[in-house]
């Protein structure tokens, strides 16, 4: 079977994803495919020109705009070259927090307090009261993100807001940070705490040596473990996610309640990623994990 792993792209995760495709190619050649690395540049002319002749399938490991939210998703269903992960409805409504919150609380999912807003609210304050978190609608990473105390000062001007005049305010839950890894109908695999000694697990927290440190499994009450699971495979199944995803929630353990963030149809597979740390905690190492995916590819 011929693999052509899709990395790179032009989004403000470009750098992670260069490094999730590197981790994935090695991983799939240790699985015994053939394996070809393809990164992505704006220019889709070359891709076209990469994908004659056209490989069995798509190992994709992009993150961010193009590669997550859909559209490239539907660009490979149309040439009809199956790739692995989400396909073009599930990536299009995660990765905009707005609608994939909206369907989570349809179906009792737990949300924190949430509202859009437009970026002139936010420099004017003209928001809900502090503490809150102010999100790009649809980026990774943690791109754009910045946590406001009470009193803090407005945390951008117009310059430093690439991201668009839509902006999500969403109130801080204080407590702690868990993640848990779906792998489709095998369902949740496990529940790691993300500890950081930053303000939140900032993009730094996440990609700088010692910036943060995970522990699987979480060290949390059982009841909260077993919630976080079905809540998270709950999520996968409410957009209608295929292959692996990764929720995230913040659990507030004062009052012993989880809230989901997000669902990332297309998290992170560097060597010290989440996602293959959770599967190897469960005894499937990383070849084995991305055989499955290529295994669950479809288009
Ligand atoms: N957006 C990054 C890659 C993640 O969710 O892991
Ligand atoms: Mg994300």
């Amino acid at each position: 079977t011929h693999v052509a792993v899709l990395m790179g792209g032009w989004s403000s995760e470009r750098e992670v994803s260069l490094v999730s495709g590197a981790a994935c190619a090695k991983a799939l050649q240790e699985a015994g495919y053939s394996v070809t690395t393809i990164d992505i540049q704006r220019d889709m002319g070359s891709l076209l020109t990469r994908l004659y002749p056209k490989p069995d399938v798509i190992f994709n490991a992009l993150h961010g705009p193009y590669g997550e939210d859909g559209c490239i998703q539907g660009f490979l269903n149309i040439i009809n070259i199956p790739y692995t992960h989400s396909g073009v409805m599930a990536s299009a409504l995660a990765m905009d927090k707005p609608m994939s919150k909206r369907l989570f609380e349809q179906v009792g999912i737990p949300c924190a307090k949430h509202d859009i807003v437009k970026r002139d609210d936010v420099l004017a304050g003209n928001v809900m009261d502090g503490p809150y978190v102010i999100k790009p609608t649809n980026e990774g990473s943690s791109v754009g993100v910045k946590v406001v105390m009470d009193g803090d000062e407005p945390p951008f001007s117009h310059d430093d807001w690439p991201y668009g005049d839509e902006v999500m305010i969403e109130q801080f839950v204080p407590g702690r940070e868990l993640t848990v890894t779906v792998m489709g109908s095998r369902g949740a695999l496990a529940v790691t705490e993300i500890c950081t000694d930053h303000k939140f697990y900032d993009y730094d927290a996440k990609y700088v040596e010692g910036g943060s440190w995970h522990e699987v499994p979480a060290n949390i009450p059982a009841d909260i473990e077993e919630k976080a699971k079905r809540l998270a495979e709950k999520a996968h199944e409410t957009l209608g996610c295929r292959g692996v995803s990764r929720a995230d929630f913040r659990y507030d353990d004062e009052k012993g309640e989880i809230y989901i963030l997000e669902i990332n149809t297309q998290p992170g597979m560097t060597p010290t990623s989440l996602v293959p740390e959770q599967a190897a905690a469960v005894g499937i190492s990383f070849p084995k994990l991305v055989a499955w995916m290529i295994e669950e590819a479809r288009c």
